[in-house]
């Protein structure tokens, strides 16, 4: 077996924000095609492509109207068979996002009359069924009152729950996936893979719970035995295809424990680790989170950013943090995910209200300011596009890729050059100070200075992170 993703880096292209091949500010399928040069030379072995399918773009394609379609904005189907065969060319895989917890409320399941045999929906009564609250502010539930029924929805309105318990659903989304695995991609990453099946009576959850907003750790919602078959499924169908498809499951629970069974070899090849997402910059928290999910899980997924969360060099405090932490992902052991961008350094961009579009701004009132900042189109070009569809920093020409290009310790230099030397092999933790992360992976030695403090290892220094050596890798000798 070759498993090709076990020790893949994967780079996630949020498709509306990476290239835009026709000038409307908005990137698309061809716009991708196009950079795939760029990205043979950054060195990925993988895509991860966001949802493009036909969609009204309530929460930016995360609330599909046709999960066998392109939206026209961002191409047609020719054009996502054409960067499939471009990508394969250059020895680069494609996996798509899959949707299966709740489609567009503009879906036709939804929108025409069988609504009742694929949704989670209630009839009548004046108020919400439970106490489930959406993970975006308000009750879970919406009253339609032409249909005389409550339906759910654990994000906004407009993404209507599917209802896994019922087999018309199992069916739908096999077809699905077949439909893309026919057409070549190379797997899945699933939105929400932890909460397709809601517990069936739909009772309350317990007392005492956070009412006023979701949460990861909640029992009856989500997280449901049954899951577990759609994956086994799932699992079964991959195996049907060469080429080792991928499954890739976005599974968010503050406790690692609960993504485990996720994992079993008959489900989900990888889970993405987000307890990096939820640690500031100092040691021991993160060498508690690294230490803990090697402990628990039987693979690591590692991930510091994605279009949901805000940019490291934000995050961590500045760009210095941020290369450093570069060398400390792409020396973990096992598939790590590089959300566009982090490759050139960019920061959090603090966007004016006016043209904020996250459906989470606009719902919490602005209390959550939303994921806009982490999604402004990445900069090509010294001369930045005037048009892009969130507005790029007048400072982002200097960390265009034009601009980084070629120049001596350039933040994507950087990244280039860690990809190349990425370690393999066997991880052993160093004994190191308190303010040092130190630990071996392959030949080299990874070596993180939170602090300051004197630290070295014999060998060569192959790669670092700045002239201050905050992050290095060194050939033992
Ligand atoms: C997780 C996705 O990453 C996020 O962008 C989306 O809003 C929610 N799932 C709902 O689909
Ligand atoms: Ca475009």
């Amino acid at each position: 077996m070759n498993e090709w993703w076990r020790e893949a880096v994967f780079y996630q292209v949020y498709v509306r924000s990476f290239a835009d091949s026709n000038g409307d500010g908005i990137g698309d399928i061809p716009g991708i095609t196009s950079r795939l040069g760029y990205l043979e030379e950054l060195g990925v072995d993988a895509i991860w492509l966001t949802p493009f399918y036909a969609s009204p773009q309530a929460d930016h394609g995360y609330d599909v109207a046709d999960y066998v379609d392109v939206d026209p904005q961002f191409g047609t189907l020719a054009d996502f068979d054409d960067l499939v065969a471009a990508a394969h060319e250059r020895g680069i895989r494609v996996i798509v996002d899959i949707v299966p917890n709740h489609s567009s409320s503009q879906h036709p399941w939804f929108t025409g009359p069988d609504r009742e045999q694929r949704y989670v929906t209630v009839a009548g009564g004046d108020a919400p069924p439970n106490n489930w609250p959406s993970n975006w502010g308000g009750p879970a539930w919406t009253l339609d009152e032409d249909r005389g029924h409550w339906y759910l929805h654990l994000f906004a309105p407009e993404q209507p729950d599917l209802d896994w318990n019922k087999q018309l659903v199992r069916d739908d989304f096999e077809t699905v996936l077949r439909f893309w695995l026919d057409r070549g991609v190379d797997g899945f990453r699933i939105d929400v893979a932890h909460g397709l099946v809601k517990k069936a009576s739909l009772e309350d959850e317990p007392e005492p719970f956070p009412t006023d907003r979701f949460s990861s750790d909640w029992r009856t919602a989500i997280d449901q035995p049954e899951v577990h078959d759609v994956y086994r499924d799932w699992h079964r169908l991959a195996d049907e295809y060469d080429g080792d498809r991928v499954l890739v499951g976005e599974v968010v629970f503050s406790d690692q424990q609960r993504v485990v069974p996720y994992l079993r070899p008959d489900e989900l090849h990888l889970a993405f680790n987000f307890s990096l997402v939820f640690q500031p910059w100092e040691a021991d928290k993160i060498r508690a989170s690294i230490e803990e999910s090697l402990r628990t899980l039987p693979i690591v997924t590692w991930v510091f950013e994605n279009h949901d969360v805000t940019r490291i060099v934000t995050r961590f405090g500045g760009e210095r943090q941020a290369r450093a932490a570069a060398l400390l992902l792409l020396a973990l052991p096992g598939p790590v995910f590089v959300y566009q961008g982090q490759e050139l350094g960019l920061e959090e961009v603090d966007l004016p209200d006016e043209v904020r579009q996250d459906p989470i701004f606009h719902r919490m009132k602005g209390e959550r300011i939303g994921r806009d900042g982490c999604r402004v189109p990445i900069p090509w070009m010294r001369e930045l596009q005037p048009n892009a569809w969130l507005p790029q920093p007048a400072d982002w020409g200097e960390k265009s890729v034009e601009a980084q290009t070629g120049r001596g310790g350039s933040f994507l230099e950087l990244y280039r050059r860690a990809l190349e030397l990425r370690p393999h092999g066997p991880f052993a933790w160093r004994r190191s100070p308190p303010d040092v992360l130190a630990f071996d992976r392959g030949d080299l030695t990874c070596i993180v200075n939170f602090g300051g403090e004197q630290f070295e290892v014999e060998g060569e220094v192959v790669l670092a992170s700045d002239e201050d050596g905050t992050a290095l890798w060194v050939e033992r000798s």
